[in-house]
């Protein structure tokens, strides 16, 4: 018996993700091949290295997610790529190669972009209807808040006017000495930190909009690491993690609010590489809790980078009947949700 399958690929940055997916883009199968480690001695994504390492990682990738779903190319019904934002000679890989695909395939092609993946994504899993709602997308490039009508109909209501969130935990980890990428390391280091230990600025939080700001969080981390002679160790170190996280979890929280009471909504969703952050999931989850709002996160596996998210987005569209993509369509780096 022949499946409805969708066949999804993302590289638009430095992770190579291939995903198989039923028609309701519940996914068989989710492969990453992280690049994390190649990027790392630099400190950051090398765009050359990144886009020849998807080059080689595809083929082997889409095997083992051909075998790890027990099917073949013929029971793709559609493909999908992430053809933005992003980095363009890593976002060209993917949604060539999908394109090659569908063509081969004969099959319809969906261009996604990338933050309409992560947006989705709290709806993935465990699966539930997409309603409208307030979408917080919190990543290494973006941080966004977003109204959701409907799938395909997105009003921006704020971002970031400098560096996003996962910027700032990268970029603060890099003067603190810690292991690309820095989020998940800050974030290690902040279990045993006090919270309160260092009072770090939270820009914008009264601003009267929904944008945020996070260079001046950055600014005064160094002058902090100034004041004390060098970056800190040992407890010191700890609480000054515990305290930059605590920073930016609570401007994130604080605005995630705002936004659902300047709407109405009583359904919010997190997203992006940030979301996998404990504290923010925790204090998300119970400041909605406190309002009377329900906030999903989405499921720390589909939270960084993946294709199964991209799957989970052309068939949203798709069940809405958006029509697929042409396939002399360009990707476009600087891609807008809105
Ligand atoms: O969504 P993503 O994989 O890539 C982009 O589209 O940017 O997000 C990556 C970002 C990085 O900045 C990384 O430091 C951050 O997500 N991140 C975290 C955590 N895990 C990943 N930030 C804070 N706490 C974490 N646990
Ligand atoms: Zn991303």
């Amino acid at each position: 018996m022949s499946a409805e399958l969708v066949l999804a690929i993302e590289t638009s940055c430095d992770e190579t993700a291939v995903a198989i997916a039923d028609a309701d883009g519940l996914p068989l199968v989710s492969r990453v091949a992280s690049q994390v480690r190649l990027h790392a001695p630099y400190g950051g994504v090398v765009p050359e290295l990144a886009s020849r390492n998807h080059t080689l990682d595809l083929r082997p990738l889409l095997e083992s997610a051909f075998a790890g779903a027990g099917t073949t190319p013929g029971d793709i019904a559609f493909v999908a790529a992430t053809s933005g934002p992003g980095l363009a000679s890593s976002l060209l890989v993917g949604d060539t190669l999908a394109k090659a695909v569908a063509v081969g395939l004969a099959r319809p092609f969906y261009s996604i972009n990338h933050l309409e993946g992560h947006l989705l994504s709290p709806f993935l899993n465990p699966p539930r209807e997409i309603e409208p709602h307030i979408a917080l997308v919190v990543s290494g490039g973006h941080t966004l808040l977003v109204e959701v009508r409907r799938v395909g109909d997105y009003r921006l209501l704020g971002s970031t006017k400098d560096d996003a969130a996962g910027e700032a935990f990268d970029k603060v980890g890099k003067l603190l000495g810690l292991p690309y990428p820095g989020g998940p390391e800050i974030a290690k280091l902040a279990a045993t930190g006090r919270r309160d230990a260092f009072p770090f600025p939270r820009s914008m939080v009264r601003s009267g909009d929904l944008d945020f700001s996070f260079s001046g969080l950055k600014t005064s981390a160094r002058y902090l690491i100034d004041r004390l002679d060098g970056v800190p160790s040992g407890q010191l170190l700890a609480d000054f993690c515990a305290s930059f996280e605590e920073t930016i979890v609570d401007v994130l929280v604080a605005k995630l609010l705002q936004a659902c009471r300047h709407t109405g909504l009583r359904l919010a969703a997190v997203s992006g590489g940030v979301s996998c952050n404990r504290r923010l999931r925790e204090r998300a989850v119970g400041a909605g809790r406190e309002a009377g709002l329900e906030i999903l996160v989405a499921d720390p596996a589909y939270s960084t980078d993946n294709a199964a998210m991209i799957a989970f987005a052309a068939a949203a569209r798709r069940k809405v009947g958006i029509p697929p993509s042409p396939l002399d369509g360009d990707i476009d780096p600087n891609r807008r949700l809105a």
